[in-house]
């Protein structure tokens, strides 16, 4: 394997200056790791935009509201650089956590508005912890592109607030959700999933596909909201957490499917939680 390696700003720093020296313009991939078919997606995006590609791989302890969950984070980072390599990334950046979050680090980036109900509202401090590191990644990479997916809408959205407000000079890009035959959303957590609950999964996409057409031909949002937290309990879910319709452009919560919007969920299958959104198309 020749892929760079890169462990702290001052060398991604040198780097990346190298490649601005032949006029290349850069895409950032972040990400924790673990990769998947929708990571390596958002690679191809970003080649499509830049010269040079940089997956980041920091699983960032500040936006884990439940240290189960951290602890229990796959952590597979030669694998990962293989993955990166094959789908034509240019260097992984992969600092510890001393490198990102030096002794005596005090500050923290907090977005208002987008950040308010659904995951929000259940994962305390988690998009400060989101937006703290992912601004800080964008400022050490210097990128141009920064590649996201849909499936986690909200940390799109978030994402492109921050950017924004503090005039970090990015193009934050949404990329659509990469999902398995069966329709599952492609989740690093979906390799926690029992062979038993792995069948289940992905009715939570199908519910989602369902709830959004029949919105879409002008259905109450009340039933199809019930109903729909009902199939999903059926199906096998422990708890829905949040089953909401929002707009596509700014998260607005929604009362009808008057405008583009999301239908967005988070549920609880045995112990992990699963995260999905669907366009919903004005009615
Ligand atoms: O989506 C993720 O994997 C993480 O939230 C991100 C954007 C890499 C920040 O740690």
């Amino acid at each position: 394997m020749t892929l760079p390696i890169v462990r702290t700003v001052a060398d991604l720093r040198d780097t990346v200056a190298g490649w601005r020296g032949e006029g290349a313009r850069v895409a950032v991939v972040p990400t924790m790791g673990a990769l998947h078919a929708g990571h390596l997606s958002l690679i191809e995006a970003g080649l499509d935009v830049a010269q040079r590609v940089i997956v980041t791989l920091f699983v960032n302890p500040r936006q884990f509201n439940n240290p189960g969950d951290l602890a229990a984070y796959p952590r597979t980072e030669q694998d990962d650089a293989v993955k990166v390599e094959a789908a034509g990334g240019h260097l992984l950046y992969a600092p510890d956590g001393d490198e990102m979050y030096p002794e005596g680090f005090a500050t923290a980036v907090s977005v208002a508005g987008v950040t308010e109900g659904l995951c929000g509202a259940f994962r305390p401090g988690h998009f400060d912890g989101v937006s703290t590191v992912v601004s800080k990644l964008f400022l050490q990479t210097g990128a141009d592109y920064a590649m996201f997916g849909e499936k986690d809408f909200q940390q799109l959205h978030v994402v492109r607030r921050m950017a924004r407000d503090l005039d970090i000079p990015i193009r934050v890009i949404g990329c659509p959700t990469v999902r398995e035959a069966d329709g599952l959303a492609m989740s690093s957590r979906n390799a926690r999933l029992s062979e038993e609950e792995r069948a289940v999964a992905p009715r939570l996409a199908h519910a989602l596909t369902v709830a959004s057409a029949r919105l879409t031909a002008g259905e109450g949002l009340d039933r199809v909201l019930v109903e729909t937290r009902g199939a999903i309990v059926d199906a096998g879910f422990r708890e829905v957490e949040y089953l909401e319709l929002r707009a596509e452009e700014d998260l607005a919560p929604l009362a009808t499917a008057d405008r583009p919007a999301r239908l967005l969920v988070a549920a609880w299958l045995g112990t992990v939680r699963l995260i999905d959104n669907v366009p919903v198309a004005a009615a």
